[in-house]
């Protein structure tokens, strides 16, 4: 009986999703074959890049040495760590001015500010906070990253040089940006720290 009673208990603590590991993490599109139709991903990475999430770009990072006594040799920004996911997400930067996660009221485009000279954008005009990170139910128990169990969509994108470029989108009204976004689930992924002074 005792071993049924906490079997239950698990089972509803587990359905309510439950707290993940804490730590920085990178961050992956998630769409099975039974998703169709194509495209299929498998944890493809998502990267920020000029003030945006992608998928299919590279990282846009910088660092300049005369800021601060830096060795800019080790932070070469070639993927994209966060941190956070209670209630808000950050880019994961040596810039001590950080960089935030935000949703663009307008159109639901995932942004990021950018740090120093800039003024950040304040709420109501964007979205910084109502995301939740955890362990889901299903298979494999993927950390998930949702924002109010909206809709995430990834939008094909035209690019001068690159092929299979989708921007990230959370879809706040009812029509997305485009017919030919695809839904998909952002996962995060263990990441050992900071590879970048901003992004
Ligand atoms: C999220 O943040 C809230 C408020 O700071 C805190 O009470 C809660 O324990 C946090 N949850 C996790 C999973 O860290
Ligand atoms: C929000 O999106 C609109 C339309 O794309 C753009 O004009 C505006 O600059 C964006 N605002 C912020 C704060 O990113
Ligand atoms: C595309 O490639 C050209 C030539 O290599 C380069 O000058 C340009 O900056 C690239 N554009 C983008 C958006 O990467």
């Amino acid at each position: 009986m005792k071993l049924i009673i906490s079997l239950l208990s698990i089972i509803s603590l587990a359905c309510a999703g439950y707290p993940p590991p804490p730590g920085p993490w990178t961050l992956g599109a998630w769409r099975p074959p039974t998703d169709p139709p194509a495209p299929v991903w498998l944890g493809r990475a998502i990267q920020a890049n000029q003030g945006k999430l992608w998928i299919g770009k590279p990282a846009s990072s910088w660092c300049d040495p005369s800021l601060m006594s830096i060795d800019c040799s080790l932070y070469r920004g070639d993927s994209t760590v966060f941190k956070g996911g209670n209630d808000t997400v950050f880019l994961d930067v040596l810039n001590p001015n950080g960089q935030q996660i935000y949703i663009n009221k307008t159109d639901g485009a995932l942004t990021y500010t950018w740090p120093g000279m800039f003024v950040a954008p304040k709420e109501p005009e964007v979205i910084y906070t109502g995301w939740t990170r955890e362990i889901s139910v299903s298979g494999g128990a993927p950390i998930v990253l949702s924002y109010k169990n909206r809709p995430v969509l990834a939008c094909p994108t035209a690019s001068a040089n690159l092929t299979d470029v989708y921007q990230i989108f959370v879809q706040l009204n009812a029509a997305p940006p485009s017919s030919s976004c695809v839904t998909f689930q952002l996962r995060t992924y263990a990441a050992e720290g900071i590879v970048a002074w901003s992004y």
